[in-house]
């Protein structure tokens, strides 16, 4: 028996494992139930009393070195990277950075989904457009400034094709094809020859809404977009209407939202008013419902348009416009907790 203890001593002092696996099966043999070691304390009994202690030692001496050597092979094997064993095959080897939605397409996705709410559908239409549809059946007189050169990008083989300048152009594509009741809202970018700097682009983002049917009038306007203001901006906000010009629209206004930078109490943002303006808006010109096919003695209607880049920079204080398609992941890291 002793010799035994002996030979399993030494046995145990050169024991190596490589894998979990291994390691399991060297304790499986010797400290299982079933192993080496309980089989000797299962021989105890036979052994003759004046051996007892010297053999009782001796077995608790192997227990114990047993325990701490698969202990200690353990401790080695788990601290190294040997094979594929304990590594985490399913991480990258390098740090991957996860990438952001950019502001413009928060504050975008915001505003469709206030409007949805509403019951506005999206519509679309194309960015490379015709003067039809972008001056001509919005009502814009012959010589109106906007189809000037200096403000529209021309496609220069065909002096009928060009960037449009607005998405009112998608209300003329969404009323050919469709009678009312319409309500639809249109986001998408647009292009103008501007220089750039840092208030002005070349091109740049809005949503048009349009909403036609029987009896619509100012005040569903006006409610709707109170509607739209105190959920974008907070409950607080408040709107006001101004009277202005388009072609499109009779009568025509310019909304304003009171200032969230400075509470409406005047700050250089908006330039002590306590007002910064969001919208152009109005009653869709009858001359523009009958040049896209919907009776205006039956039918009244709505339509706004707005900003997107505007609305970004009163709600994120965003000071240069160019940093919208400049594509610098520090600037657009910081939106990561808007996403
Ligand atoms: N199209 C105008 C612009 O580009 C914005 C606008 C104003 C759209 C009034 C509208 C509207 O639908 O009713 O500045």
């Amino acid at each position: 028996m002793l010799a035994k203890i002996e030979q399993l001593l030494q046995e145990i002092d050169g024991l190596t494992a490589h894998s979990a696996e291994e390691l399991e099966a060297l304790r499986i043999k010797y400290l299982s139930k079933k192993g080496a070691i309980n089989e000797l304390m299962a021989d105890f009994r036979s052994v003759p009393a004046e051996q007892k202690k010297e053999v009782g030692m001796k077995l608790n001496e192997l227990k114990n070195k047993a325990q701490e050597r698969i202990a200690a092979l353990k401790e080695a094997f788990e601290s190294q990277d040997n094979g594929t064993d304990g590594l985490d095959l399913t991480r990258t080897a390098y740090p991957v950075e996860l990438g952001t939605r950019h502001p413009l397409s928060i504050v975008r996705n915001e505003i469709i989904n206030i409007f949805s709410r509403l019951g506005f559908t999206i519509a679309d239409g194309p960015e490379v457009e015709d003067d039809w549809h972008v001056f001509s059946s919005m009502n814009f007189p012959e010589d109106h400034p906007a189809r000037d050169m200096q403000d529209t990008f021309f496609i220069e083989s065909h002096p009928d094709i060009l960037l449009r300048t607005h998405t009112s152009s998608v209300q003329s594509r969404v009323m050919e094809v469709s009678q009312p009741p319409i309500r639809v809202i249109c986001p998408g970018r647009v292009y103008r020859n501007e220089a750039i700097s840092y208030r002005a682009h070349c091109f740049f983002h809005q949503v048009e809404g349009l909403y036609i049917d029987k009896n619509v009038s100012f005040t569903d306007l006006k409610q709707v977009l109170l509607q739209f203001a105190q959920e974008m901006f907070g409950p607080e906000t408040k709107i006001r209407l101004r009277p202005s010009y388009f072609p499109f629209t009779e009568p025509s206004a310019e909304m304003d939202i009171s200032c969230d930078i400075c509470g409406g109490k005047g700050c250089p943002f908006c330039k002590y008013t306590g007002w910064v303006e969001i919208l152009g808006c109005g009653m869709v010109d009858p001359a523009v419902l009958e040049a896209n096919g919907i009776d205006s003695k039956v039918y009244t209607g709505y339509a706004f348009g707005m900003g997107v880049e505007r609305i970004t920079n009163l709600k994120y204080k965003v000071k240069d416009l160019r940093m919208f398609s400049e594509n610098d992941t520090r600037f657009l890291k910081e939106f990561e907790a808007a996403n």
